[in-house]
């Protein structure tokens, strides 16, 4: 991460700066609370790689700092809305938006960033741009709504689960990186590798933060431990022990999924009979093998201290924390 913020850090200062700006509103319900989740202090991993993108093929000039932040708008818009529909109380280490102001204001507030969004990458001006970000607007709904229908179900396969995961998360990230690519003007093979590094390195994403749902402290995550369970999302790590385990322990893990209140030895039992399958450990294999992948897709770059950057970033996504 370091690598990648002494290179990009002003820029993300900027951004910082830019989408403050763009939450302006006459309404000030949606200032107060876009403020509060804009403020609440994300990691920022998808502007940064919109930004080391569009340099590492070569892009220097000022649209780079805008679209990275519209791209943040696009990621808290479907926070809030996914905050909603997991009825989350904890982001960021703070009351969710939901919580202190209701599901209605953050599925309207929500619908304001998205739309505020639109309305910015038109400014832009680049018609591919604008394909690529609301193609992954329209796959990310899709994704949702496919997660939305796997809850609750026991016989998910991995396959099935890493669709969603592509469509829910990884999607934005690619469209981050290609986004970053097109502004460069990179030939169309680059663009590629830049939008499969993304969905890779977003995949790994997604299943670090399903393995931190289990193993993380809710102080350093930020986001109560066991919610996934709780809600009922089959994720990778029980997907994988469900597979190996005894039908006895199915079905204690089948009671817990189904139930609308978990306790907290009721997540005690079901994390210790993951880790007992080593759930855990195939999912950090699972993230590997992607962010391998995913480092791969780079080799069509020359050597250069943005591109040690994007390794860098792939890394720390399979290390992070939080
Ligand atoms: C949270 O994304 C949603 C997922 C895709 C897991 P981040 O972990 O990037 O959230 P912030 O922006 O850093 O809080
Ligand atoms: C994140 O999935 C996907 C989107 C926000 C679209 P999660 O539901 O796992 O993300 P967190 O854990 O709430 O951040
Ligand atoms: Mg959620
Ligand atoms: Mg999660």
């Amino acid at each position: 991460m370091q690598s990648a913020l002494n290179i990009i850090g002003e820029d993300l200062t900027l951004v910082e700066q830019q989408f403050r700006k763009d939450l302006q509103s006459d309404v000030p319900l949606i200032r107060k609370v876009g403020e509060y989740v804009l403020s609440s202090g994300g990691k920022r991993v998808r502007p940064a790689l919109l930004l080391l993108a569009a340099r590492l093929c070569g892009y220097t000039a000022d649209k780079a700092v805008p679209l990275a932040s519209v791209i943040e708008f696009i990621h808290t818009a479907t926070l809030l809305h996914d905050d909603v529909v997991d009825s989350a109380t904890l982001r960021r280490g703070l009351a969710s938006a939901n919580t202190l102001w209701g599901n209605e204001a953050s599925v309207l507030v929500g619908d304001f960033l998205f739309s505020k969004s639109f309305s910015l990458m038109v400014r832009v001006g680049s018609l591919d741009i604008l394909r690529v970000l609301s193609d992954a607007t329209t796959v990310i709904a899709e994704g949702e709504v496919m997660q939305l229908l796997c809850t609750g179900e026991i016989d998910l396969t991995e396959e099935r689960y890493i669709n969603v995961v592509r469509s829910k998360t990884a999607i934005l990230m690619s469209a981050a990186c290609e986004a970053g690519a097109i502004l460069g003007a990179a030939q169309q093979s680059q663009q590629r590798a830049l939008a499969d590094f993304g969905m890779d390195l977003g995949i790994a994403f997604q299943l670090m933060d399903d393995i931190l749902d289990y193993v993380a402290t809710e102080e350093e995550f930020g986001k109560s431990i066991g919610h996934d369970l709780e809600e009922g999302k089959i994720t990778l790590p029980l997907i994988y022990t469900l597979r190996l385990c005894s039908d006895s322990e199915r079905t204690v893990i089948a009671a817990v999924v189904e139930q609308d209140e978990m306790s907290l030895d009721d997540f005690r039992t079901v994390s210790g009979i993951v880790r007992q399958y080593g759930g855990i450990a195939y999912t950090i294999e699972t993230a590997r093998f992607y962010i391998d992948r995913c480092k791969g897709h780079l080799g069509l770059f020359a050597p250069s201290p943005v591109r040690d950057a994007l390794l860098s970033l792939s890394e720390y996504v399979v290390t992070r924390s939080k």
